[in-house]
């Protein structure tokens, strides 16, 4: 009898663990599938860890760094096998797993952690689901709940672009964001190297690229719809560009992360750093023509000339340059928003027309397209255009890039007419956009996308066959930087966004939960942005808010609303900040015209999560 009802406790007991245990922790993106067994590893300075011989040049600092920074522990790293009594922590390769490539399986037992995959990203990948049970002080030794965790990512891409062209940011800072997106599981960084208002890149036989075209001249704090253009007397002195040999920096360093850089150089529009560098790449040597790098707003006159052939040449120049310089299998030439008035006129561009029987300026973009993608494939690179390069004769060989789903339907046409495709929906994935009430948040377009619809994007439309569906390689996430000239302002833009992205990219439809997502955000996942010093948003916290003016009745009905789910919404009427004592929000409330209105959105705790919400109706 004893011995029966010690077993019941036993169960209750593993029953409670496991309740407890699943609810301590908060993996995102979240994995395929997850379950604990009431064990633990105890994971202290006593433990081995052991690495495959051909990745231990590879991982060994990775890991010794992150087991420091996480934990404040020095482990004892080899590739060497433990001796049986040994605790240790091994990572393994088994070609023959059955997990997509860069997925894994974490086993934890009392004895051991093993995290097995068949390549490199799939070891990198299991490592960061383990690093994800690591409570946040730095505490020495830790109780890794047992568990089996098998995961898989759903796409091969899940990137991140980045646009250092309208605003520079330094090689520190992309190291930084690098290294927190890769243990979100990010693997492709696509890097917006080159655009009208600065060329960011090194190019060893053009010095000009840089001289000139990575400097601006100065008008820092005018809006940017708003600029004057430069002009050719003023000093340029905003700016600055990235070397080869800082740029063979961020590869080595993204190499170990398991993420590869895609750079991008965006022509035929987008130039005009580009023909301020080199003007004889211009359509006309127009007398009065301004050959300065744009200052800001959308510049005229960037397109380079798709007629001459000293354009094609340089850009060869060019191509091969970057081609030798990044290991990326891709190579981004853009081909987006290009601005055809120019070559309307130009003598050499409509004369290629012509030659060609071009029937209009679409065509001669597909012409100029066509005869940059034989310089890419020259290069044994493959070319990535955004959607526009699918106008005109298209470009077969290439891979899209679909951002202009909502007003066209690349996402449907680009994997149907046989192109792999890369989904970068702009009212989805365009995180340069604002993401809270515009009045509360910092300048950008003026277009609201919020942290829920990121995480809610489904990239695979549903039209698509499932042989269509095969040739959507993924998702990405893009910040224009228009308007975030800071460091600070560009994190507060990329996160908590990135990583609902990075779920999107990762985890399988059926394991998203939009309530889980954003309780680990408020659990986890914001402290361990904090440790890693990233200037979040918490403007999902923020409170909506709107009201419907009744004159007749002179009042007004008031509606409050969060797009977070299971916490509650507080308010005043009396212009004191609310606090759990105020008035709860149960649906809408009828206040008197020309009252504030203060609300906040507070967790159980009784804590305020974001800012408050002030309105004064009328
Ligand atoms: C783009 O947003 N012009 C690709
Ligand atoms: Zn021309």
């Amino acid at each position: 009898m004893i011995k029966y009802l010690r077993s019941i406790l036993f169960f209750l007991m593993i029953g409670f663990n496991l309740q407890v245990v699943a609810q301590e922790y908060h993996f995102v993106p979240q994995p395929e599938s997850v379950s604990f067994s009431g064990d633990a590893f105890v994971l202290d300075k006593n433990t081995k860890v052991v690495v495959p011989k051909k990745f231990q040049g590879l991982l060994i600092s990775y890991l010794a760094e992150k087991f420091y920074s996480d934990l404040g522990l020095n482990l004892t790293y080899s590739y060497r096998n433990p001796a049986i009594d040994e605790k240790h922590i091994l990572f393994k390769l088994d070609k023959s797993l059955s997990v997509k490539d860069e997925g894994y399986l974490l086993e934890v037992q009392a004895a051991s952690i093993v995290v097995t995959a068949k390549d490199y990203g799939g070891l990198f990948n299991g490592f960061q689901t383990l690093r994800q049970t690591f409570p946040l002080e730095n505490s020495g030794t830790v109780n890794v709940p047992g568990m089996t965790v098998k995961d898989s990512p759903r796409f091969g891409w899940r990137g991140i672009m980045l646009d250092v062209s309208r605003h520079f940011q330094p090689k520190e800072f992309i190291l930084k964001h690098i290294d927190v997106l890769s243990s979100y599981k990010v693997n492709k960084f696509h890097w917006h190297l080159t655009d009208d208002q600065g060329w960011r890149i090194e190019i060893k036989k053009y010095p000009n690229l840089t001289e000139k075209g990575a400097w601006r001249a100065d008008r820092v704090g005018i809006s940017w719809w708003q600029r004057e253009e430069a002009t050719a007397e003023e000093p340029k002195t905003v700016g600055g560009f990235y070397t080869q040999e800082d740029i063979k920096e961020v590869i080595a360093y993204a190499k170990v992360r398991n993420v590869e850089i895609i750079p991008e150089i965006d022509v035929p529009g987008h130039s005009k750093a580009l023909v301020a560098s080199y003007p004889h790449l211009f359509c006309y040597d127009e007398a009065d023509a301004n050959f300065e790098v744009a200052v800001g707003g959308k510049a005229p006159d960037n397109a380079v000339c798709a007629g001459k052939d000293t354009t094609y040449e340089f850009l060869e120049g060019v191509i091969e340059e970057i081609a030798a310089l990044f290991p990326s299998k891709y190579l981004h030439i853009g081909g987006d928003e290009c601005n055809k008035s120019n070559w309307k006129k130009c003598p050499y561009c409509q004369g290629v027309k012509t030659e060609n029987n071009l029937k209009d300026e679409e065509e001669l973009q597909s012409h100029f397209i066509q005869r940059v993608h034989k310089i890419v494939k020259a290069q044994k690179k493959t070319m990535i255009g955004w959607d526009e390069i699918l106008s005109g004769q298209g470009a077969p060989g290439a891979t899209i890039m679909a951002w202009r789903r909502g007003t066209y339907t690349p996402e449907i046409t680009a994997p149907k007419e046989g192109y792999p495709t890369i989904m970068t929906s702009y009212k989805h994935m365009y995180i340069s956009q604002v993401q809270g009430p515009t009045f509360m948040e910092p300048e950008g377009p003026k277009v609201v996308l919020p942290l829920s619809k990121v995480y809610a994007h489904e990239p695979l439309p549903p039209e698509l066959t499932p042989e269509e569906a095969n040739r959507v390689l993924g998702n990405e996430a893009c910040l224009w930087g228009e308007f975030t000239p800071t460091q600070d302002h560009c994190e507060y833009m990329l996160y908590p966004r990135a990583l609902a992205s990075a779920e999107v990219s990762w985890s399988d439809p059926k394991v998203k939960d939009w309530k889980r997502f954003q309780t680990a955000m408020e659990a986890s996942h914001f402290k361990r942005l904090e440790r890693e010093q990233v200037n979040y948003a918490k403007s999902l916290f923020t409170v909506y808010a709107s009201y419907a003016l009744d004159e007749l009745e002179s009042e007004a009905h008031v509606y409050l609303s969060t797009e977070t789910v299971g916490y509650d919404i507080f308010y005043t009427t009396t212009g004191e900040d609310p606090t759990t004592a105020s008035i709860k929000y149960e649906g809408d409330f009828i206040a008197a015209p020309k009252t504030l209105i203060k609300a906040g959105l507070f967790n159980k705790e009784g804590s305020l999560l974001g800012k408050l919400t002030e309105i004064r109706l009328k």
